[in-house]
């Protein structure tokens, strides 16, 4: 495998995040579409090239992306090279290629058959720590809502669960105490001899965990 296909691919404007990439032709299966090139740089570096980006963004949302892509424990790759295609290529949670690494060099191989005009896309494998700072917006209907491994789907099924138990719990209680006592019958029915009579009052146990697909 060498050098770059690129007549099979076209940068555009993308549905999910600003440009992506399309094909210009159908794509088999198992076809290797385009390498992912970038200079080899330690995490620690990424790490400092890719706050800068994120400064700067801060400063004025179109000022680009983040382009690092993760080659191992140790290294990373900055794809920001005006030649590097594949750096628009945008993360799915059902996507159509991969991102495969033969001896250090990265290629986005097909997944599936690819239709002339569809969005490639491939799972970015980030990283469950800090997901809120990625949401997802590929579109799918399994779209877990975050840009995250598939790997790590079950955990983040499990938080979300939790987290949404929580937001509904509080909810309940302060609709309750916005209730009480005097619209609330509970205690407004209340003597003061009386103990109030707790029952109605939402509490974890009562609640149902919502679903989550
Ligand atoms: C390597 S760039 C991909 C190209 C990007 N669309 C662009 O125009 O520069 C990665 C960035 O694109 C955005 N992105 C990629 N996939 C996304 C998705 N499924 N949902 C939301 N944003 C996405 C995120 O901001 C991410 O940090
Ligand atoms: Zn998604």
């Amino acid at each position: 495998m060498d050098g770059q296909p690129p007549s099979k691919i076209v940068v555009k404007t993308s549905g999910i995040h600003n440009k992506g990439v399309f094909t210009t032709t159908f794509i088999s299966k198992g076809d290797n579409i385009i390498e992912y090139i970038g200079e080899k740089i330690t995490k620690e570096e990424a790490e400092k090239r890719a706050e800068q980006v994120r400064l700067k963004a801060k400063q004025n949302p179109s000022n680009g992306s983040v382009y690092i892509f993760n080659l191992n424990k140790h290294y990373d790759l900055d794809g920001d090279l005006p030649h590097n295609t594949a750096k628009y290529i945008n993360h799915s949670c059902e996507p159509n290629c991969e991102a495969i690494d033969e001896d250090g060099r990265i290629w986005i191989v097909a997944l599936k058959k690819i239709k002339e005009g569809e969005e490639l896309t491939y799972d970015y494998g980030y990283d469950i720590e800090d997901y809120e700072e990625h949401p997802c917006k590929c579109g799918k209907n399994c779209c877990i809502g975050y840009i995250i491994s598939k790997v790590q789907w079950p955990k983040l099924k499990k938080r979300l669960k939790k987290k949404k138990y929580l937001i509904n719990k509080t909810i309940q209680k302060e609709e309750w105490i916005k209730n009480a006592p005097f619209a609330n019958p509970v205690l407004s029915n209340t003597s003061k001899n009386k103990t109030p009579d707790f029952s109605s009052v939402p509490n974890a146990t009562m609640m149902n965990t919502p679903k989550i697909k």
